[in-house]
């Protein structure tokens, strides 16, 4: 089977998927810098799950458990990045590492642009020496920025970001295109639309919302919440990946040298009735406090997904009462 890098192999998504490809047999060496992480954080949890044990984590260190490696590794530290790709030959790259949250990025924006921008030109650059000429990697629903015209789709102009982590992807997505036509690289970019289930982020709206409800706490509701997010089912995101990353692995003729995907829902919710759907879920009720729009935030995301679904026959699918009730099921488990 194929070898696959997957960076930030400890984040929400990379753990989900690195699960998927591991059973099906696939390679997969993971990278994380497990930035932010004290002990007991979710991403070592995460770890435990695909076999890691917290004690034998050094950075710098293979651990291996099965088909899955894992290395602590700084995708901005150049020469650990080159001697780990010198030594492990990699059919595939799946790069998902990055500082998320727009809302940091905007009080702290030296932070995306070392590990979003840097990072990522170290990750392109370590590929062109060691011949790794297929990419897959994360883009996001806030290059669209506040874009009135809805649903969203690919060939919209995204000029316009509101924070920097917007800026920092959009970035990613032009640094692939010019690797793609100076290189050749195989780049496909997904912009990812508001993603949740099971090992959600602890920074994210679903989780904070979960642990406020449990502990009887009162939740900030920005936008007195009427922002509309396209939430995305997690298995509905990993399963796009897997699905465009088979067709660049067999070399099938349709994939594009370089290309932009959404990875959306299309069915867009308000944050309050995201919050209710949780709350009926958890059999509980809690205190709500309205407060403004949060700089860096847009109002509403809302993908059009006919081009991905074109690509791969599959788009996401999973309705919200679906996926927030598997995402509860996981969180109350976790917290017996
Ligand atoms: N979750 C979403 O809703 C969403 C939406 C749009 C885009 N995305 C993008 O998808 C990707 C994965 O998102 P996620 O939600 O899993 O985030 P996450 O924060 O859970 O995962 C990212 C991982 O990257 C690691 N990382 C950060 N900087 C690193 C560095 N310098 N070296 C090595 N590892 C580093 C972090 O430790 C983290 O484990 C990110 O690129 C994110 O921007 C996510």
């Amino acid at each position: 089977m194929e070898n696959i890098i997957v960076t930030g192999a400890a984040g929400f998504i990379g753990y989900n998927l690195t699960e998927k490809l591991v059973a099906k047999g696939y390679n997969i060496l993971g990278l994380d810098n497990l930035q932010d992480c004290p002990e007991g954080h979710l991403k070592f949890e995460r770890l435990g799950q695909l076999g890691f044990c917290r004690e034998d984590i050094i950075y710098g260190h293979t651990i291996k458990s099965g088909h899955c490696s894992f290395i602590k590794s700084d995708i901005t530290d150049i020469s650990l990045i080159d001697r780990i790709f010198k030594e492990n030959p990699c059919d595939i790259l799946i790069h998902l590492a990055a500082q998320t949250g727009v809302r940091q990025s905007v009080s702290q924006p030296d932070i995306y642009m070392k590990n979003n921008i840097n990072g990522f030109y170290n990750i392109l650059e370590t590929c062109r020496k060691y011949n790794i000429k297929k990419i897959l990697f994360a883009s996001s629903s806030s290059v669209y920025g506040e874009n009135p015209d809805m649903p969203y789709r690919e060939d919209f102009i995204t000029d316009n970001p509101v924070s920097m982590y917007a800026v920092t992807k959009k970035t990613n997505e032009l640094m692939a295109k010019a690797y793609s036509s100076l290189y050749g690289f195989n780049n496909i970019g997904l912009r990812f639309f508001t993603v949740y289930g099971p090992w959600v982020r602890s920074d994210m709206a679903a989780y904070i919302f979960m642990k406020a409800v449990l502990e009887n706490n009162t939740i900030n509701l920005y936008n007195n919440g009427f922002s509309l997010r396209d939430f995305t089912y997690i298995d509905d995101v990993t399963r796009s990946i897997e699905l465009i990353m088979e067709k660049m692995i067999q070399d099938d003729s349709r994939v594009p040298l370089y290309e932009l995907y959404n990875v959306g829902n299309s069915m867009p919710v308000t944050l309050v009735d995201y919050l209710n759907c949780i709350k009926k879920h958890m059999g509980k009720n809690t205190t709500i406090i309205n407060k403004p729009l949060q700089e860096g935030d847009v109002t509403a995301t809302y993908a059009n997904v006919d081009k991905i679904f074109d690509f791969i026959g599959f788009k996401p699918q999973t309705n919200i009462d679906t996926g927030v009730k598997k995402m509860v099921d996981w969180f109350l488990n976790m917290k017996k």
